[in-house]
C-alpha cells in the first residue's frame, strides 16, 4: 500500500509518500481500498507540529476516507466485499488502504461520489451540531456566516438555508461567494474589500441573530458587534491564525450571548451514539437533496504538500480531498 507519512514536525514539503505491505482486517474488522482522503484545515497544524494535540512520530495524517470495501476479517457480516464506504478513521487515513472496525464503517449514498463521501462529514457535522444542537436555530433568523468559502462555512450555509434561515455568506473570493450562493445564501459580502459588519447590519435591519466564526481575528471581532439584541456568536475556528478578542461590554451592552462549538470534544466526551443519530440525520438530508456537500478539489497523493498549501493559502474554494 501507498501512505503519505510525517515523520517529523517540518514544513509541508517534508511529507514523503511511503510504499509498505497491505494491512489484512482482523476479526471483526474490514479493510478500505481508498479512492478519496479527505482533507481538513487541521491535518496541516498537525504535520507541523502546530497543533495542541501532537501525535507520536511517525503517523500517517487524515481523518476521512471514502472507497470500497476489499478484505473482511473473520465474524464480519457486513459491510460486504464491494460495499461503497466511508469512515472517519481519527489518523491514519492518507492511505491507499485502511483497516478498521467493520461498525465504524457508513455505506456511501447513491447521491454522493466517494469525493464528496470523504469530505462531508466534519464540515457538516460541525454546522449541523453549531446551529441545531448549539445554537438551537430557528426558521426565519438571520445568520451570518464568516469564511463561507471554506469546508465549516460552506457546510453552515448550507445546513443554515435547509434550516430555513436567511444567510449572508462572507467570503473573499469570487469563486468561494458563488459556491455559498450556490448553497443557499440568500446575499454575499466579499470580506477582503467590504465591511462585513455594516453590510451584515444594513441586510438584517439592525442586526444578525447568528454569528458563524470560523475565521478568528479581526473578522470575528467586527462580526460580534453585527449582533441584534440576544443574537448569538458561535465560535467554530480560527483558521485566521487569530484568536479574537471578544470585548465583554459588546456581550453585555445588548444581551448577547458567545457559544463555544468543539462538535469533536463533545463526541468523544460520551456522545458516540448522539453523534451517530446526527450523523444519520445529516444524511436523510443528502439523500432527500435537501443538503448538497460539494465536489472536492483533487490531488494526487505526490502533490500532498501542494494541496495542504493550497488549504492554509485560502485557494481552495470548497473542499479538498487526495487521490491514491
Ligand atoms: N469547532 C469545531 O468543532 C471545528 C470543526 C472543524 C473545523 N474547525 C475549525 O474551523 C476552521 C476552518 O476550518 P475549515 O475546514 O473550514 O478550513 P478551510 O476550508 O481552509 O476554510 C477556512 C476559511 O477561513 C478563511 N480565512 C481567513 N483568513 C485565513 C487565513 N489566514 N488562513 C486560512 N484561512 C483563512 C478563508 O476564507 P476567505 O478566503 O474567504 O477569508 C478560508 O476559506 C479551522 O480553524 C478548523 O480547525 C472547528
Amino acid at each position: 500500500m501507498r501512505a503519505i507519512v510525517c515523520s517529523e514536525f517540518a514544513p509541508l514539503d517534508a511529507l514523503r509518500v511511503v510504499e509498505s505491505p497491505t494491512p489484512e482486517p482482523g476479526p471483526d474488522q474490514v479493510r478500505i481500498a481508498v479512492t478519496a482522503a479527505g482533507v481538513n484545515f487541521v491535518d496541516a497544524l498537525f504535520v507541523q507540529g502546530k497543533y495542541q494535540i501532537k501525535p507520536p512520530l511517525p503517523f500517517v495524517p487524515g481523518n476521512e476516507v471514502a472507497g470500497v470495501i476489499d478484505a473482511v476479517g473473520g465474524g464480519v457480516d457486513a459491510p460486504a466485499i464491494g460495499a461503497r464506504v466511508f469512515a472517519n478513521v481519527g489518523l491514519g487515513g492518507y492511505a491507499s488502504h485502511v483497516v478498521i472496525d467493520a461498525r465504524r464503517v457508513m455505506h456511501t449514498p447513491d447521491s454522493l461520489t466517494d469525493g464528496q463521501a470523504a469530505t462531508f462529514t466534519q464540515s457538516y457535522m460541525t454546522a449541523w451540531f453549531a446551529l441545531r444542537e448549539r445554537a438551537r436555530a430557528q426558521a426565519g433568523q438571520r445568520l451570518l456566516v464568516l469564511g463561507a468559502g471554506g469546508g465549516v462555512g460552506l457546510a453552515a450555509v448550507d445546513v443554515g438555508a435547509a434550516l430555513g434561515l436567511h444567510v449572508l455568506a462572507a467570503a473573499s473570493s469570487p469563486e468561494k461567494r458563488a459556491l455559498a450562493a450556490d448553497r443557499g445564501a440568500e446575499q454575499v459580502v466579499d470580506s477582503s474589500s467590504e465591511d462585513v459588519k455594516e453590510r451584515a447590519k444594513e441586510w438584517s435591519g439592525g442586526g444578525v441573530d447568528l454569528v458563524y466564526d470560523p475565521v478568528g481575528g479581526p473578522q470575528g471581532e467586527a462580526a460580534l458587534r453585527a449582533l441584534a439584541d440576544d443574537g448569538q456568536f458561535l465560535v467554530i475556528g480560527f483558521a485566521s491564525g487569530a484568536i479574537p478578542q471578544l470585548p465583554a461590554n459588546q456581550v453585555l451592552l445588548r444581551n448577547r450571548r458567545v457559544t463555544g462549538v468543539d462538535w469533536g470534544g463533545w463526541v468523544g466526551k460520551g456522545h458516540a451514539a448522539a453523534n451517530q443519530q446526527m450523523l444519520q440525520a445529516v444524511l436523510a438530508e443528502i439523500t432527500a437533496g435537501r443538503l448538497r456537500p460539494v465536489e472536492p478539489t483533487s490531488y494526487a497523493f505526490d502533490d500532498v504538500a501542494r494541496a495542504l498549501e493550497d488549504q492554509v493559502e485560502r485557494r481552495v474554494a470548497g473542499k479538498t480531498a487526495l487521490v491514491p
